[in-house]
């Protein structure tokens, strides 16, 4: 028995484009607690290492240990076949494959790779008798990318312990929160959900069928392209509409006509990944689920669902998750909760940490 029993603590620290979130969590026992918390928008011009430094000053966090994600350009995600091996097999042999799958050259990249527990997919067996194959997740990264966000990182007097990718972030809090997959009927599709994440700059998309991912996307659309549809049809500056499309009472129905044209791009693109996802992988997508600062966009959340013809509903990551209050602004927290997801999912790692 250990007197001092050491607390483990973990930061989720989500860089995003708009608001830099950072979320606490601490293993007491078995069950991690939210232990800290704090967000800070970065103003037109300011950087990204500013607002960590003012969300480290403002909110009280245990820990410097942090682990944070990357997006975007730099990571290349892949669902490939690959012939039935050991995972440290798996990962000599992706190594002489990866011109097949990547855009990148193998030594400007960090390779990861997950063995899947479903069966390849029709598209991804493509040679080979599908009992021989088995389906593998493959991610890749800019390693520059990597070393700059480690650097970020350390600059602000933080420790990295792992740099994560968004869309799997989406997945951590998902499994953090144990919600239900729904069984499926023998013959019937298998079901699946879609974690929907949008941002300001772009929106994450991660479908998730027997408790394991199958398909991922980011799409170039979100709250700025919101904004800035505003904007336009107001004929205001940026900073004005912004704030207008936040006060959603005073001018619902100007914003949501605004920004139209935007979800009906969104929900083109996301419809496009759904069909494909369903077509491919043989699973019927029940629901979508929805984060990021763009679903508190008015309407936004109804026009997905509508147009999507599927249930769609905002999900707050901390649902069933203790928060301790003596360090955390609650009512803050649950306000920005849909927010957190990526956070939450980078803090998730506490439990393995
Ligand atoms: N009440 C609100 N109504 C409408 N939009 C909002 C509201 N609050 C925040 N937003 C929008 O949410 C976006 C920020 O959300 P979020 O924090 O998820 O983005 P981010 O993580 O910084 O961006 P990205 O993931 O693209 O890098 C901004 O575009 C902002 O305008
Ligand atoms: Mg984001």
């Amino acid at each position: 028995m250990s007197v001092f029993r050491r607390q483990k603590s973990l930061v989720g620290l989500d860089l995003g484009s708009s608001v830099v979130k950072a979320i606490e969590l601490t293993l007491e026992g078995p069950e991690p607690v939210v232990t800290g918390f704090a967000r800070h928008e970065i103003p037109p011009g300011g950087s990204i290492a500013d607002a960590v430094t003012a969300c480290f000053q403002g909110g009280r966090f245990k820990s410097k240990r942090v682990v944070t994600s990357v997006s975007g350009q730099s990571v290349v995600v892949r669902y490939v076949s690959m012939p039935k091996m050991s995972e440290n097999e798996l990962r000599q042999a992706i190594r002489f494959e990866t011109d097949k799958y990547l855009p990148f050259e193998l030594d400007e990249v960090q390779l990861d790779l997950q063995p899947l527990k479903r069966a390849p997919s029709s598209n991804e067996s493509s040679k080979g008798k599908d009992s021989d194959q088995q389906a593998v997740l493959l991610a890749a990264c800019k390693t520059r990318a990597i070393e700059e966000r480690i650097q970020l990182v350390q600059g602000q007097g933080l420790s990295p312990v792992a740099i994560d990718v968004d869309v799997f972030a989406l997945a951590n809090a998902w499994e953090l929160c144990g919600l239900p997959t729904e069984e499926s009927e023998a013959g019937e599709p298998r079901t699946a959900i879609a974690l929907v994440d949008v941002g300001a700059t772009r929106t994450s998309i991660n479908v998730i069928s027997g408790g394991e991912t199958c398909f991922s996307r980011e799409i170039n659309i979100g709250g700025a392209d919101m904004t800035q549809a505003v904007a336009r049809a107001m004929s205001i500056e940026n900073f004005e509409a912004e704030a207008i499309k936040r006060a959603s009472e005073a001018h619902e129905l100007e914003v949501n006509t605004a920004i139209q044209p935007v979800l009906e791009d969104l929900v083109g693109e996301l419809s496009l990944s759904l069909d494909y996802v369903e077509h491919h992988e043989g699973v019927q997508v029940e629901e979508i689920l929805l984060s990021g600062g763009g679903v508190l966009a008015p309407g936004a959340a109804q026009h997905i669902e509508q147009a999507t013809g599927r249930k769609a509903r905002t999900w707050n990551p901390l649902e069933g998750l203790r928060v301790d209050a003596s360090r955390v602004d609650v009512e803050e927290l649950e306000t920005w909760a849909a927010t957190l997801v990526v956070a939450v999912g980078l803090a998730s790692r506490v439990r393995n940490s």
